[in-house]
């Protein structure tokens, strides 16, 4: 965290901005650091963990743009009871923020090829700063393809940039949702069956994986069906954690920690450890 004297460990007060309500159940904080001055420059992929005072600290993941680092934005999907007490915090209040922590998007190697970035629900969260990323330098990419896959069209994330992006003719957006409800014309169905016609070359391109365990497991090998190779294939991994640091062991996964490691990894690195539960 530039111009931070606080330790890994010792959260920084951020005073909370803005907040947007996304969906019924997500909401975005826009956070600044308290000093008003100190910017945290991050990496797409990078988390932070957040302390709400009183209940405790989770990691969520950044979703804002990377090249506006004076002013953070996390989407958040209440499940329990820090997410509930972080949902009810107010613009004003205050946060404790320590990171950015892990791995990021490896965009450098999307160089010259074609990016397909795949996201369910609030998957598409951590793959948002990929993707102003991939849109702020658009030349050096060949195709980009955005495939999202929500349950309805109510839990569909980010409208307004869905709105923009749908807008750019060199930006290839599909969604789909599990069930149909209200006025919704678009496709029906989990977000694997866009894979096999999704326009991209398999043999020239990176796909960019986020959701849920089982949808990733499926989108991996529908990509291997078309013929991207699991060294090409990028998925960001979950487990609950406390340190951030690869302290304290909460979140191994086979011989790795997910906070340091990952949560980013290059599929054939844990190709052997995927598919089994807890490991
Ligand atoms: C690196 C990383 C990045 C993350 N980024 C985001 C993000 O951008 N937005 C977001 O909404 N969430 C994100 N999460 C998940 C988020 O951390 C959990 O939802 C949160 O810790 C739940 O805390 P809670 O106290 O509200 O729920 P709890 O009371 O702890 O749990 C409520 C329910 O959620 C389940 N749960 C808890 N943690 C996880 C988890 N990590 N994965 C799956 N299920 C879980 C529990 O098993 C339980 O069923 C991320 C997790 C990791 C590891
Ligand atoms: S959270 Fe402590 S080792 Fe990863």
């Amino acid at each position: 965290m530039k111009n931070s004297i606080a330790g890994p460990m010792q959260p920084v007060p951020y005073r909370i901005q803005g907040f947007e309500r996304e969906t019924h159940d997500t909401f975005t904080l826009e956070l600044k650091a308290d000093d008003k001055v100190s910017q945290l420059l991050f990496s797409p992929g990078q988390f932070n963990m957040l302390y709400v005072f009183g209940a405790g600290e989770i990691p969520i993941s950044i979703s804002s743009d990377p090249a506006y680092p004076e002013s953070i934005k996390h989407t958040t999907r209440v499940v329990g009871k820090v997410t509930k007490a972080m949902h009810a915090l107010k613009p004003g209040h205050t946060i404790g923020v320590r990171g950015p922590f892990g791995s990021s998007w490896p965009l450098e190697l999307g160089r010259g090829k074609d990016v397909v970035v795949i996201a369910g629900g609030i998957g598409l969260a951590p793959l948002r700063p990929a993707l102003f990323d991939l849109l702020a330098h658009r030349q050096r990419y060949h195709r980009i393809i955005l495939l999202y896959g929500t349950r309805t069209p109510r839990d569909i994330l980010f409208n307004r940039d869905f709105k923009r992006w749908r807008s750019y003719s060199d930006l290839n957006v599909y969604i789909t949702v599990d069930r149909a409800i209200g006025a919704w014309q678009g496709n029906v169905g989990v977000v694997i069956k866009l894979i096999p016609r999704a326009p991209f070359d398999p043999s020239n391109a990176i796909a960019l994986i986020c959701g849920p365990e089982v949808m990733m497991r499926f989108s991996i090998e529908a990509l291997r069906q078309r013929g991207i190779g699991s060294e090409n294939i990028f998925v960001s991994m979950e487990r609950n954690m406390k340190c951030g640091l690869g302290l304290c062991g909460h979140c191994q996964y086979g011989p790795y920690f997910i906070c340091k490691d990952g949560p980013v990894f290059r599929y054939d690195r844990i190709e052997s450890i995927f598919n089994k539960v807890e490991v």
